[in-house]
């Protein structure tokens, strides 16, 4: 079941269909890049609430074509109980999922509540949406053959997706897509402000092929490698999905031990990630370790970001497009300070996806 829902959401995410995304990136990229040269309050909160506007935005209006106007304080608040449920659900998996009654499941339940809400808002936007259309085809002027099917459409006429099935997966995109990318982008800000003449590199390297102004191209992003690099180098240091769990169905041999059925494992990503024996001087923040000409000294899967194999992250390419679109527009605009003096100094927490334990310490300025 899974792998054919996973077929009908694939399509969404064609490189055909992520590059008809481009306008909405750059659309909420500017709008991002002016709200932050204007942050005048160097309050943690009001950093992560713009990026993570921006990124909610994003989803809401490629997947689901639907402009969900959402109240941004409520909404992370919610999100990060919705989070830091879901987390030591998984953490006490074994003393407490078995006991429906426990605190945690009534805590869950609660925080779920709120997801039920805005995935109910924005699937009654779409049924409205998609009976006007019906209407205006039943009445002769055929917008269906015009209109491109977003990935909300497709989940709501395919058999496969019950309507609580359908309410789960729209909100595992809002989740998984938004706080991913925007706790990326959080970092890679970090990253750039600890290390200055990487972001004047950067800078001057999006100038040289984009110019200061004018929006940024599907064209320009192939040309500013620079900026790939820079992401994949954060993805490393802060991979924003530290650990994943996986189910043995059947007993697993891995050399050194047979995982037995019945059992559940924890990959540590971010271990992985910051491990001299793969990655040499884990901690200094070079993206040049992703250059071409190093690809050979990177050893098969010890840089995972999106997890690898069947489940691994079906938004992938989406999330580095969107990042990368995101990003030049942004260092184009602004300045990135912090607080942090070198990557050690962010100590870091899985609040399900990464965190900095004390906050995100940013503020810009505008590039005159
Ligand atoms: C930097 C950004 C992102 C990172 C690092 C990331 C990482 C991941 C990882 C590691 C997984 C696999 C979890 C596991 O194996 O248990 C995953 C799954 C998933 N991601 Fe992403 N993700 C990002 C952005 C996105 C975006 C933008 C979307 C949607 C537009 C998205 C949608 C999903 C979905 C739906 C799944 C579940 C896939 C399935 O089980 O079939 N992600 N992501």
């Amino acid at each position: 079941m899974w792998k054919k829902q996973r077929k009908i959401l694939n399509h969404s995410f064609s490189q055909k269909r992520i590059d008809s995304y481009s306008r909405v990136f750059i659309d909420e990229a500017e709008s991002l890049a002016y709200r932050l040269s204007k942050l005048v309050v160097r309050r943690n909160r009001d950093v992560q609430n713009v990026v993570l506007t921006c990124f909610t935005n994003t989803i809401c209006r490629t997947l689901f074509d639907v402009k969900y106007e959402m109240d941004i304080e409520t909404h992370v608040k919610e999100l990060d109980r919705l989070l830091g449920n879901v987390a030591r659900r998984g953490v006490r998996w074994f003393s407490h999922w078995s006991t429906p009654t426990s605190s945690v499941t009534e805590e869950f339940e609660k925080s779920w509540s709120y997801g039920k809400q805005i995935g109910g808002d924005i699937i009654s936007e779409k049924r409205r949406q998609l009976a006007e259309i019906k209407e205006l085809t039943e009445v002769g002027i055929d917008l269906e053959r015009t209109k491109e099917t977003f990935m909300l459409d497709n989940i709501l006429e395919r058999p496969e997706f019950t309507d609580q099935r359908a309410m789960s997966e729209l909100l595992l995109f809002i989740i998984a897509g938004s706080e991913t990318s925007s706790s990326t982008l959080l970092f890679t800000f970090i990253a750039l402000a600890i290390y200055p003449d990487i972001q004047e590199r950067l800078y001057e390297d999006v100038v040289k092929v984009c110019g200061l102004d004018g929006p940024v191209t599907l064209e320009h992003l192939s040309h500013v490698e620079y900026v790939e690099r820079v992401i994949k180098e954060t993805l490393r240091i802060f991979a924003v999905a530290p650990i994943l769990g996986r189910y043995i169905q059947e007993d697993l041999d891995i050399g050194d031990m047979v995982l037995p059925k019945g059992s559940t494992v924890f990959l540590n990503v971010i271990h992985t990630h910051r491990n001299a024996k793969y990655w040499p001087d884990p901690l200094k923040f070079d993206p040049d370790r992703f250059l071409q000409k190093n690809a050979s000294k990177i050893v098969p899967f010890s840089f995972i970001p999106f997890s690898h194999g069947f489940r691994n992250c079906i938004g992938h390419k989406y999330a580095m497009t969107s990042l990368k679109i995101t990003l030049i527009t942004i260092i184009r605009k602004v300045k990135i300070f912090t607080a942090y003096k070198t990557i050690g100094e962010v100590r870091v927490k899985s609040h399900f996806t990464l965190r900095p334990m004390m906050g995100w310490k940013l503020w810009f300025e505008a590039r005159s």
